[in-house]
């Protein structure tokens, strides 16, 4: 059968480091505040001439260099982004003439958070169905554009960044010891939807809006939703936590990756955290936490890689691959 398999991972983040002291002089908050109730200790946040596409341009590329390909290998790029430059057209088209590639197609997708996790799955799908081979997957962000910078609850959270990995077409054998996307779970329920969400947009306020979010609210659902799906994949592919090797989870809150790690059996020491390098980059804190787990030699061919992802929607997912 055709599995999807990691030819290359890339990441790019903004020039400028806030750190959670710098946010002091902004809104009535502590470093000590941020970091216990949320593990992040710094963020980075777009400057002049960085925008969602310019950063997913560059971790497009750090990728395609990874994976020793070029823009014309690629056939599909899918963005997962909640951020893009305009309302219209996607910013992935922006990235593909970026790379000066003018074949193939390529598209946004909008599952906040759970972006990258949705990408990857419609990726394996567009490999699996053969309509691509090779699929450019990228999670990119600016949130520090949609937070509003008064409101402490939510803009001490967030960060802006981009990471981007390269699938590809591998023949496999139907078994889990096969490289590349084994499951895949997505789930969504709208009815959760004012618990996260921007308060503008083109349809309803003809403005973008700023996000909005109940944290206490989020928290509450967000280890039942992310295990539930997690137990979904285990069952699919006929594993138990032990046979995981690396958890790279949505980097939101370290409270949450901890919870919900503890509460499916997996090993601290097998659980990538990056939010404190990053804070919370929504589509681009899975593929960023797992750009660095792959750069500092964590994860290597062979291992069982889990990545998990929700947000807002609610939208939760989670994927199991081989790298
Ligand atoms: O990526 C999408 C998914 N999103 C998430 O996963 C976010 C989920 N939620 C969370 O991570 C947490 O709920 C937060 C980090 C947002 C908040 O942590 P919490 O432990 O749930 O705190 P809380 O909202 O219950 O607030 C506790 C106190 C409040 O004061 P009172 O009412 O107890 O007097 C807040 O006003 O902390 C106060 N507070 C702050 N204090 C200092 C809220 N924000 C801040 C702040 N600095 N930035």
């Amino acid at each position: 059968m055709i599995r999807s398999v990691v030819k290359g991972i890339g990441a790019a983040k903004p020039a400028r480091v806030v750190k959670n002291a710098d946010l002091e002089g902004i809104v009535e908050t502590s470093d000590e505040w941020i970091v216990q109730r949320t593990g992040i200790r710094q963020r980075y946040i777009a400057g002049e001439g960085e925008t969602t596409a310019s950063l997913g341009e560059a971790a497009a590329r750090a990728a395609l260099d990874n994976a020793g390909l070029t823009p014309d290998d690629i056939d599909l790029i899918i963005l997962a982004t909640s951020t893009p430059d305009n309302t219209f057209p996607a910013s992935a088209v922006d990235i593909q003439a970026r790379l000066g590639m003018t074949h193939g197609f390529a598209f946004d997708m909008q599952a906040v958070c759970s972006g990258f996790v949705y990408a990857v799955t419609t990726a394996d799908l567009y490999i699996r169905g053969g309509m691509a081979k090779r699929v450019l997957v990228i999670g990119a962000e600016t949130f520090s554009r949609i937070l509003d910078w008064n409101d402490r609850t939510t803009c001490v959270l967030f960060g802006d960044g981009a990471g981007a990995l390269i699938l590809e077409a591998s023949e496999g054998r139907g078994l889990t010891s096969d490289r590349g996307v084994l499951t895949a779970n997505l789930r969504s329920d709208g009815s959760h939807k004012e618990k996260l969400y921007v308060d503008g947009g083109p349809s309803s306020t003809q403005t973008v809006g700023h996000l909005r979010m109940e944290g206490r609210e989020v928290f509450k659902h967000a280890v039942g939703m992310i295990t539930d799906v997690i137990e979904a994949s285990f069952s699919e592919a006929g594993i138990t936590a032990e046979d995981i090797d690396w958890f790279v989870p949505h980097q939101a809150n370290k409270r949450i990756i901890d919870a919900s790690a503890k509460k499916l059996h997996l090993a601290e020491e097998k659980v990538v955290i990056t939010v404190d390098q990053h804070g919370n980059t929504s589509a681009a804190s899975v593929p960023l936490a797992l750009a660095t787990a792959v750069a500092d030699g964590r994860i290597k061919q062979g291992d069982l890689v889990l990545l998990e992802a929700m947000g807002g929607g609610f939208t939760w997912g989670a994927v199991l691959l081989r790298w």
